[in-house]
């Protein structure tokens, strides 16, 4: 017999990410705002699609990894089933047969998308937000990014016990500059009670593009910037800001 056995990534990359919830309020005040459906591209574990959920809000999450929806999808508490639908796609290629009000794509899943690509995921999104909707996108800061060393050295960078298991989990973080981003891996070294130590590995590649020329892919995919922000808090975006977040909305042009 053929048992399945989950990936332990999801389950990993969750508990490690939900102890850094500092942009939870962000999206869910947006959400307050403008209401629903609310779709989140790249919703990975649900981390922010379930509170938004759980708020009462209707919620569509599209990621292409299949680990990461069942993760997500044994997680939905009971209350919140009926408002919550998942799809497992690609956010460069799907149709959906509606327009939102919002459309999120939070922690860093578009500096993941190759520069080549963002067009065309920006112009998804586009078709689908409604006519007064918000596209609402964070990355890493670009211009920090840039100014990243050669290689970092591996750093601690968090601690959690094992949901499972409930033995401590370290989690270590490095990075290596590549000619069009940074590769960063995460280490999640699990320390067995035999003293043996299990080690789980996430490595993701962030492709750096400028502000400008990432404004720019905005405007060319039909969408205008219309605030952007630096951090969860709603400091305005400096150089130095931790992130660059950007809200944007479709743009309409008169048919001559
Ligand atoms: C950094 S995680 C963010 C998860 C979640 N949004 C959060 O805030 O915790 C990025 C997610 O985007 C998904 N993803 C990356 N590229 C994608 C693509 N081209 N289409 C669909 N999902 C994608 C990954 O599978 C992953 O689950």
């Amino acid at each position: 017999m053929r048992v399945n056995k989950m990936s332990p990534i999801p389950m990993l990359y969750h508990a490690h990410h939900s102890q850094a919830a500092d942009d939870l309020p962000f999206w869910l005040d947006w959400a307050r705002r403008k209401g629903g459906p609310i779709l989140e591209l790249g919703c990975g574990s649900g981390r922010v699609l379930l509170p938004l959920a759980e708020e009462g809000r209707s919620v569509f999450g599209l990621d292409r990894d299949a680990n990461m929806l069942e993760f997500l999808r044994m997680r939905i508490p009971d209350g919140s089933r009926e408002r919550v639908s998942l799809i497992r796609g690609d956010l460069r290629r799907y149709h959906l047969a509606r327009h939102f009000p919002l459309i999120l794509m939070p922690c860093n899943t578009y500096s993941t998308i190759e520069p080549v690509d963002r067009r065309i995921a920006l112009n998804r999104a586009r078709c689908h937000l409604a006519s007064r909707g918000n596209l609402i996108v964070s990355t890493p800061n670009p211009a920090i990014l840039a100014e990243l060393p050669e290689e970092g050295e591996a750093e601690n960078e968090a601690f959690f016990f094992h949901p499972e298991t409930g033995n401590p989990v370290q989690v270590s973080s490095q990075w290596q500059r590549a000619s069009e981003g940074i590769l960063f891996y995460w280490r999640y070294d699990q320390l067995l009670p035999d003293g043996r130590v299990e080690r789980e590995m996430i490595s993701v590649f962030h492709y750096v593009r400028g502000v400008d020329d990432t404004f720019y892919d905005f405007e060319e995919a039909g969408l205008k910037v219309a605030l952007t922000f630096g951090d969860y808090d709603g400091a305005p975006y400096e150089t130095d800001s931790p992130h660059l977040i950007i809200v944007a909305t479709p743009i309409f042009r008169a048919i001559p």
